[in-house]
């Protein structure tokens, strides 16, 4: 049974030691910035900020939502407001003055702060109680009221610039992956452990890539992308770090 391949790294020589050292550092920094990129890039895809699973869902398979407080109004709530101030609050948030006309000087009560003032802090406060009272959902200020507003009809990446895209991270992550794990397959770390951290490093990569498409089709594989993307990034990191480790630990002089 060959529990050790016959070239280890440990057993280069210095020289050897050290670029490869080099080379394995460039990559792991080359993958945090990919990530920051990535982070950058990708974080307001949904119209929202911070980067979550809606980002991914909106970048492969987009995303149409209707701002809740839209929603909320053409669902005839609250039954109390008159039939006048629910179509002016609707034009507001259908136009694209939505911040400007907030609280606009010029359109006195008919601006959307003062309709939301009489006719929601009631219930809508964060000091509101009482049965009926959501303080859960504050329409204080523009800060609370903003984020409600938006309406979301997001286009997913098109088919030319995925394939693009999967054209290059494919090959280049693929080839890298490979070189990783050929090289923490020459470590001196116990074979199960290797032997984990490459399987779960191929498989996430391949469910990774494999999801940008299944997602176009079928939305919840934005998960998938998410995990496969998550375990491939953690076991590369490890194996880099693993081969790190080997390079700078000392000769075993027990092996000829
Ligand atoms: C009588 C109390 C009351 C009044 C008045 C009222 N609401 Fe509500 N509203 C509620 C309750 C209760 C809920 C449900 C809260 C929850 O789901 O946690 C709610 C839910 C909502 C939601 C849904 C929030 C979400 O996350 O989907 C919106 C939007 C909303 N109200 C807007 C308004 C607006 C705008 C007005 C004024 C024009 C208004 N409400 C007036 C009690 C009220």
């Amino acid at each position: 049974m060959t529990q050790t391949p016959p070239h280890r790294l440990r057993d280069l020589d210095p020289l050897p030691r050290l670029g490869l050292v080099c080379i394995v550092l460039t990559l792991l920094g080359g993958t945090l910035a990919a990530g920051t990129h990535l982070y950058l890039h990708q974080q307001n895809r949904d119209e929202r900020p911070g980067l979550s699973i809606d980002d991914i869902k909106a970048h492969y398979h987009g995303i149409s939502s209707p701002a809740p407080l839209l929603e909320a109004l053409k669902n005839g709530h609250p039954e109390t407001l008159d039939a006048g101030d629910r179509q002016t609050l609707i034009d507001w948030l259908e136009g694209d003055r939505v911040s400007a006309d907030y609280d606009n000087l010029d359109l006195g009560d008919a601006a959307p702060s003062e309709i939301i003032a009489d006719n929601c802090l009631a219930c809508h406060s964060r000091s509101s109680t009482g049965e009926n009272a959501a303080p859960a959902v504050p329409l204080d200020y523009f800060d609370d009221v903003e984020p409600l507003s938006i309406s979301r009809d997001i286009r997913p990446v098109s088919v030319e610039i995925l394939a693009a895209s999967t054209h290059t991270h494919a090959l280049a992550l693929s080839a890298l992956t490979l070189i990783l794990c050929w090289l923490g397959l020459h470590t001196s770390w116990p074979r199960p452990i290797v032997g984990v951290l490459v399987a779960l490093t191929g498989l996430g990569l391949l469910t990774d890539i494999a999801s940008w498409w299944l997602t176009r089709e079928w939305i919840g594989f934005a998960w998938a992308i998410a995990i496969g993307g998550g375990i491939f990034d953690t076991g590369a990191a490890l194996l880099g770090l693993l081969v790190i480790a080997d390079l700078l630990m000392p000769r075993d002089t027990t092996r000829s």
